[in-house]
């Protein structure tokens, strides 16, 4: 198998010792496999002002972009094109993306989302899910959006993708949407994507979400939507593989990453996991979820996460996994560590009864494996719970690593746990019983990443 290239920069000063207390790391600038730059700079650049586009935030230009882009492909096969956005505030439906194309945002450029949902056209919902997520049958198309695609930049100079998602959001809260409502970016089957130096406001439902994908950076993304805005999950890598996400800010409605693979049984017949996925430098606050999720839907198992400097504040969960009988699939070989928390209800959250299943279908016997997950180096003030943990009933969590943990609990109960089997060093306040065993010596080869040189080495 190819090793994964995604990781650079990581200098190894002492992991001679397998299982060493003191394996040190270095690490400096960034996690994500560069971009050349040089490489793909496009020979060929248009401007959607070129194609009648009118930025006045009033005329719908989603005809300009679809020409733009239709004339740019003639262009795939010779270096790719550019297609510059200037400033202005550009009203405009779903259109889709080509290969080799630059959509380059300049300063105080906005893409704003049209809000009849008639410019959102409907598609079909995808294979791992077997229906729209939030209602039966078919979904609307993202506003961007990509199938099959490879080497996709979009970037430019912090400019503004925006949702305009409130009408969305009254839509589902008074339960009149036909059909589950679209992302802001959605990339199917696609590869080679940098998603960067930009701002994505106000999505109808994930912001963005990479499908089926494999080498995603997301770098330098501020993604905002308002704190009770239901379901504006930030970035959901799903059945993708060779994910990196370094410096974003994300403050939403939901959760600021959540790592996904299906759903139920057709999660489980797709069978395409999400692993190889890299969060670097998050910072950001969600009042109704968390900061880093994995599921609920993993039914294709999602496995290889390394996770290092997070920052989270005024937020409800940091660290989540939710699964279910029914899901079948596993989430193993997890590695979160060096995360600061302010003013967070609980920190660790694992469940193993989340429900939700999409149609009657599914087989409660598929029992989800999760194992190896490590958390590490977290320090926490005002936090209300230091960890809930249930596993599944006849189904225990097994082999959940925690390192040197310190949180100021304000509760009075701070460890709730049950079905889960771990070990622990250094955790503050004290934690339940199933975690008494002690990491090191003998049991750091039964935890995650505690010996290993490089996240992400499976192979
Ligand atoms: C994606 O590529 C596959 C294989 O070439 C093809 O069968 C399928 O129609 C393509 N889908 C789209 C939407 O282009
Ligand atoms: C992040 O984006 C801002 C605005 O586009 C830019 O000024 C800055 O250099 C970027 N930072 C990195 C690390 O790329
Ligand atoms: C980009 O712009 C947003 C507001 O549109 C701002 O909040 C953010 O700090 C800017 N990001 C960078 C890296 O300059
Ligand atoms: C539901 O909300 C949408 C969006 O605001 C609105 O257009 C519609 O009239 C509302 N319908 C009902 C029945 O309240
Ligand atoms: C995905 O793309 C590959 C080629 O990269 C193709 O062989 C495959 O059929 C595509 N799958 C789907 C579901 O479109
Ligand atoms: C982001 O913008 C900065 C400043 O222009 C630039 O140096 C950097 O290469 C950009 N990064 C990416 C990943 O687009
Ligand atoms: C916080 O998360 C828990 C578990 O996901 C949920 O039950 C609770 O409603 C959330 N709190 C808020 C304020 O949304
Ligand atoms: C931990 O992460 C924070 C950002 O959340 C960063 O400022 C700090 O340098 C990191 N600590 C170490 C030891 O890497
Ligand atoms: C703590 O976070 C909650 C949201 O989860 C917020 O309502 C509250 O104001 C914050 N408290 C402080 C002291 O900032
Ligand atoms: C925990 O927080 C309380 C209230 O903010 C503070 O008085 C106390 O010193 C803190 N304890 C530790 C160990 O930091
Ligand atoms: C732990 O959680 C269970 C289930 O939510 C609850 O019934 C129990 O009261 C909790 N234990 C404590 C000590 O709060």
């Amino acid at each position: 198998m190819r090793r994964p290239s995604i990781l650079v920069n990581v200098v190894l000063v002492l992991a001679l010792f397998n299982c060493s207390t003191w394996t040190v790391w270095s690490r400096s600038g960034s996690l994500c496999k560069p971009k050349n730059f040089e490489e793909i700079r496009r020979p060929h650049s248009v401007s959607i002002t070129d194609f009648g586009a009118v930025g006045d935030g009033v005329t719908l230009n989603t005809k300009a972009f679809q020409n733009a882009i239709f004339y740019l492909n003639s262009f795939a096969d010779k270096g790719g094109a550019k297609l510059f956005v200037p400033v202005g505030r550009w009203l405009t439906g779903s259109f889709d993306l080509i290969s080799h194309l630059t959509l380059w945002l300049d300063k105080d450029a906005v893409i704003l989302g049209s809000t009849d949902f008639a410019d959102w056209p409907v598609v079909d919902p995808l294979p791992s899910y077997g229906r729209g997520r939030e209602l039966p049958g078919r979904r609307h198309n993202s506003l961007i959006y990509g199938y099959n695609l490879t080497d996709v930049i979009i970037t430019g100079d912090n400019g503004t993708i925006d949702g305009q998602g409130s009408i969305w959001w009254k839509s589902f809260k008074n339960k009149t949407l036909d059909y589950t409502r679209p992302h802001m970016v959605e990339l199917i089957n696609s590869t080679s994507i940098l998603i960067s130096n930009l701002t994505v406001l106000n999505s109808p439902f994930w912001t963005i979400h990479p499908v089926y994908c494999s080498d995603v950076t997301v770098q330098n993304v501020t993604i905002i939507s308002p704190l009770n805005s239901p379901n504006t999950d930030g970035i959901d890598p799903d059945s993708s593989d060779e994910v990196c996400i370094e410096d974003c800010y994300i403050s939403t409605g939901d959760d600021l990453i959540s790592i996904k693979s299906g759903w139920d049984e057709y999660g489980i017949a797709f069978g395409r996991p999400s692993k190889n996925i890299i969060i670097h430098r998050l910072s950001g606050r969600t009042q109704a979820s968390s900061g880093i999720a994995i599921g609920s839907e993993m039914s294709g198992g999602v496995s290889d996460v390394f996770a290092e400097d997070i920052h989270m504040f005024d937020s409800n969960n940091s660290i989540r996994i939710k699964t279910s009988p029914g899901r079948g699939g596993y989430v193993r070989n997890i590695y979160i560590s060096n995360v600061t928390l302010v003013n967070v209800t609980t920190a660790i959250r694992l469940t193993g009864i989340y429900g939700e299943h999409p149609d009657d279908g599914y087989d409660p016997n598929a029992r989800p494996v999760i194992e190896r997950i490590t958390i590490k180096n977290v320090i926490g003030e005002q936090i209300k719970h230091a960890g809930i943990i249930q596993g599944i009933e006849g189904d225990n969590f097994v082999n959940i690593c925690l390192s040197n943990i310190i949180l100021n609990v304000t509760s009075s109960y701070a460890w709730n746990c049950s079905n889960v089997q771990g070990y622990s060093d250094k955790v503050l306040p004290e934690v339940c019983g199933q975690f008494k065993e002690r990491i090191f010596p003998d049991h750091c080869s039964d935890c995650y990443h505690l010996s290993d040189p490089e996240p992400g080495s499976n192979d």
